[in-house]
């Protein structure tokens, strides 16, 4: 089977290409660092399948554009499919997988290396050091031993994110419309007593209609002074606005964002030599005790090599006609 990769980032080539040698020899991957777009599809003429991530942006018009050069199975190489139309998809007989996890872990414990960077402000330690400034003036933290942490979603994520603070100490409230049994040492509380009763909350729960804006002024208000907010999750559970105006009445000790409003356009580019004008981006960045990354918190070898061998599957299983049923989505 010959599959065309876009918008592939050196680690995809890494990880892909050392499980094909590995054990895949059968598949032949080549890269293209273009995203896919209607202008850049027909260069899968040729290929069986084409591969996506999860900023790519797979419409109507690209997926006509697959269907006439002969394309028949997208492959997500990542969880969310929200970016796929899969009406369309089906209409052009193409089949979608996707990778449904990889590694809970690796975004639960970003999530934790956040808290702590906002923590005990390694941050502001890191490039002080570098100065050769080694006062510890602006640097006291707050210790996680004896403390209370809030998750809000107990799947899979939320579920290691509960094991970490557990074992850090903390007491663990959670809050879940599906109780998670194997968490014995969690308490299950509504979401107003989490956020009255947390001192560090981090978000695990996906963004539906239900949860856009979950954190916003309300639940901001609702929340204890000096708590450290987390979200690994996706950028719009928090209302960036309201967000901002809690920075700026010192309502947070702490905030780390791994996901952010707005950050589609940032999200994996070298935009180092633009200006970010009016960017709701820049003014979060302004703020001392805000720490931001780039949609990282799934980027570790195991989490890149299990989405790896779980494509590779999936393209094998297709191609023999009997595709992994779980993996396949469906409009
Ligand atoms: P999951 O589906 O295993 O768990 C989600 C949990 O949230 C479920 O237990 C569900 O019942 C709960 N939930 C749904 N609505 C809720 C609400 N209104 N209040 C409280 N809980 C609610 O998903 P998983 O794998 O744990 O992923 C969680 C999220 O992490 C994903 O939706 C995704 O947005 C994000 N993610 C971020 C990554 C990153 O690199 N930063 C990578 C992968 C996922």
């Amino acid at each position: 089977m010959k599959i065309l990769f876009y918008d592939a980032k050196p680690y995809d080539c890494d990880s892909f290409e050392s499980i094909r040698k590995e054990r895949y020899a059968d598949l032949e991957m080549t890269f293209l660092q273009a995203d896919i777009s209607v202008h850049t599809a027909s260069l899968a003429k040729g290929f069986d399948a084409v591969c996506v991530f999860v900023a790519s942006e797979v419409g109507r018009d690209v997926l006509g554009r697959l269907k006439e050069v002969g394309v028949r199975l997208l492959l997500l190489r990542c969880a969310g499919y929200n970016n796929v139309d899969l009406q369309a998809a089906e209409q052009a007989g193409i089949t979608v997988m996707r990778v449904p996890g990889y590694s809970p872990e690796a975004v639960a414990e970003h999530a934790m290396a956040l808290a702590l960077t906002v923590g005990r402000r390694i941050h502001k330690s890191y490039i002080k050091v570098r100065e050769n400034n080694f006062s510890l003036v602006g640097l006291i933290g707050k210790n996680f031993y004896g403390k209370t942490a809030g998750i809000i979603g107990t799947g899979k994520i939320g579920a290691a994110m509960c094991r970490i603070c557990h074992g850090f100490g903390m007491k663990v409230l959670a809050n879940d419309a599906y109780e998670n049994p194997d968490l014995d040492f969690v308490q299950y509380v509504s979401l107003d007593e989490l956020l009255r009763h947390s001192d560090m909350i981090s978000l695990h729960c996906p963004l539906t209609d239900e949860t856009r804006h979950l954190i916003c002024s309300d639940s901001i208000a609702k929340m204890k002074d000096g708590i450290i907010l987390i979200n690994t999750s996706r950028g719009a559970l928090i209302r960036t606005e309201d967000l901002i105006a809690g920075i700026r009445d010192r309502k947070f000790f702490g905030v780390g964002l791994d996901v952010y409003e707005e950050e589609n356009r940032n999200v994996f580019e070298n935009r180092e030599d633009d200006i970010l004008e009016s960017s709701v981006t820049a003014r979060l960045l302004s703020f001392p005790n805000v720490v931001i990354t780039s949609h990282q918190g799934f980027l570790t070898e195991e989490a890149l090599y299990a989405i790896a061998v779980t494509t590779a599957e999936n393209a094998l299983s297709y191609e023999k006609g009997k595709p992994i049923q779980e993996n396949l989505v469906k409009a």
